[in-house]
């Protein structure tokens, strides 16, 4: 599905909404040390890196994606030496040595994929983070009230792509119950004895779930 030539994606990357989703995972990594290390798996357009960049240009970000594409139009998005983008094979290990990164970060992801292929992201996600360091969960509620939608509406920044943020709740409502209900950070975490943490955030239509891991 495409409008003017772009996919609901790209034009939700561009909406006035968009930034305000991700901004929760943006305060969080705040309380890194400056020339911390940060990996953004699923990566997409690089919405994430685009925005973190901006609020902490000493921060070094990596950005991954199995989509060749995506990767691509990252790169376009921000150009900086201490930003890159990096093809992921699928089901591939990553490529990053063990305990090299303080945060990594799921925006969007782990709710749409195949419960064998989290698993293996998450622990792949654990081997690279350094004892200490975060794993940062991003995901829509699910929740739906059209009166709340239209409220929140009129309060994000006026933006001709803002019509996305409807669509979002549509077509991401059933995977984002059934992600919230199966509870599926929590179950991890506690099978892996890992603290968790979660709260709401944007208005209620995010989820964001934060597992630490040990300093053994
Ligand atoms: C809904 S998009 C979210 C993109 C971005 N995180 C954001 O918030 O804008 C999900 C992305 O995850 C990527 N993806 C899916 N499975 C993946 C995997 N196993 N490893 C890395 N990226 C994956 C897709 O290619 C897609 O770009």
């Amino acid at each position: 599905m495409r409008w003017r030539g772009q996919s609901p994606f790209a034009l939700t990357n561009r909406s006035g909404w968009y930034p305000q989703f991700l901004n929760p995972v943006v305060q969080a990594i705040g309380a890194l040390p400056e020339t911390g290390r940060v990996l953004d798996i699923g990566t997409g357009l690089g919405a994430l890196p685009d925005l973190l960049h901006r609020q902490y240009p000493q921060l070094h970000i990596t950005g991954i994606d199995i989509d060749p594409a995506m990767v691509a139009a990252a790169r376009q998005q921000v150009i900086a030496e201490n930003v890159v983008f990096e093809e992921q094979q699928p089901n591939q290990p990553l490529v990053f040595d063990d305990s090299s990164f303080d945060v990594v970060t799921f925006c969007s992801v782990l709710f749409l994929i195949d419960d064998a292929i989290k698993v293996f992201l998450m622990q792949e996600a654990l081997r690279v983070l350094k004892p200490g360091g975060s794993i940062m969960v991003l995901s829509p509620s699910g929740t739906i009230s059209f009166k709340r939608i239209w409220h929140d509406f009129r309060r994000f920044p006026a933006n001709r792509n803002n019509w996305t943020f409807v669509f979002w709740k549509l077509v991401t409502r059933q995977a984002a119950s059934r992600w919230k209900r199966n509870a599926w950070t929590f179950q991890f975490s506690t099978r892996h004895h890992l603290s968790y943490s979660q709260q709401k955030v944007f208005h209620d239509h995010a989820l964001l779930e934060i597992i630490t891991k040990p300093i053994y």
